[in-house]
């Protein structure tokens, strides 16, 4: 049966934004911050300390952070702003920022690990047990987002138990939960079942988050379908902004405001409100210059 509740991890500042090739001011990722803390949303992903010369976007994530006003929350206690770390570098400008979580970044295929993050799946592994060590010590709580779960665009298909063979050993190492992302938006409810079902063999539900790409059309129905396996977090980005730098096509995450309108729908709270959030969504598009992407986003705004 259906939760009564979800949490919703909002992607749209990092995910949404890395992506855009022309510069976007300081100021206005933390006015897309600040507003969406007043609609109501209390996962914040703002940032990502990530090599510059990788991602020039996200270079300027710690005024980012240092930016964001947690009182124009409707509950700013259970605010938790979270940023991207690869490596030791990033964990000690992200302890700096003062973060309340870490994602730490792999896949579930190896020719995807090598594109964009430079190692092997094991080396990176390697790689993160020193940044978790230093969250530990600093009580940040860490995540692990699983790259191309799903399928990816280097590889091909990918193995159904690829994801859970990759949480069992990011288990290991101390991360606390679990971003299974459909980086390039190919899954379809069917698999997507089956990959979160095997993930649920090695993770409590409740450490498990549904990452959603819309490429293919297929976000929301591939939500509802892990919502019926059990999970209780889905990321998604405000109008739908984004695309990974490593995944040529890829569009954007499912919009926020097609999944909280479809968890409205059903009877599921996420705290967030819907008209605040359109009204936010139809803004960043706006300042970068693209069309508002979201469908139920739209659909409101024309009402
Ligand atoms: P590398 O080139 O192998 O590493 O990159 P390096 O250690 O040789 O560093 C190269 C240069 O970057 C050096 O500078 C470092 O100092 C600097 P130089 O000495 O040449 O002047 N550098 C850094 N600077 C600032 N912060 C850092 C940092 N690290 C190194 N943390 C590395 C390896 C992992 C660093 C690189 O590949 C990288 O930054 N990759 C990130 C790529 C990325 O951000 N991709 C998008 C996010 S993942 C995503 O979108 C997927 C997700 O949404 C889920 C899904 O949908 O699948 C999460
Ligand atoms: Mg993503």
């Amino acid at each position: 049966s259906l939760p009564k509740q979800v949490n919703l991890v909002e992607v749209g500042p990092r995910d949404g934004l890395q992506n855009e090739k022309q510069h976007i001011e300081t100021g206005i990722k933390a006015e897309l911050c600040n507003r969406l803390l007043a609609a109501g949303v209390s996962r914040l992903e703002a940032a990502a300390f990530v090599s510059p010369k990788w991602v020039p976007q996200m270079a300027d994530g710690a005024a980012v952070i240092a930016s964001l006003n947690r009182t124009l929350s409707p509950k700013p206690q259970s605010v938790s702003v979270s940023a991207l770390v690869p490596n030791l570098k990033g964990m000690e400008a992200a302890i700096e920022a003062g973060v309340d979580e870490i994602v730490v970044f792999t896949a579930a295929s190896e020719a995807f690990a090598q594109k964009n993050i430079n190692c092997s799946i094991a080396e990176s592994i390697e790689r993160f047990k020193p940044v978790i060590e230093l969250a530990r010590r600093a009580d940040i709580h860490i995540r692990g987002s699983i790259s191309c779960a799903l399928g990816c665009p280097y590889q091909g298909d990918v193995p159904v138990t690829a994801a859970a063979e990759v949480v069992k050993r990011l288990h290991g190492i101390g991360v606390q939960e679990f971003d299974v992302a459909d980086t390039i938006g190919v899954g379809t409810a069917g698999r997507v079942s089956e990959v979160f079902s095997a993930v649920a063999k090695v993770s409590p539900l409740n450490q498990i988050a549904g990452h959603f790409h819309d490429t293919y059309g297929q976000a929301l129905a591939n939500i509802l379908a892990a919502l019926q396996v059990g999970v209780r977090t889905f990321h998604s980005s405000v109008a739908g902004l984004g695309g990974c730098p490593y995944a040529k096509g890829a569009t954007g995450n499912v919009a926020t405001e097609d999944v909280v309108y479809l968890l409205q729908g059903l009877g599921i709270a996420c705290g967030i409100d819907l008209g605040e959030l359109v009204k936010t969504g139809a803004w960043i598009s706006g300042q970068i210059g693209k069309p508002y992407a979201s469908r139920a986003g739209k659909a409101l705004l024309n009402k």
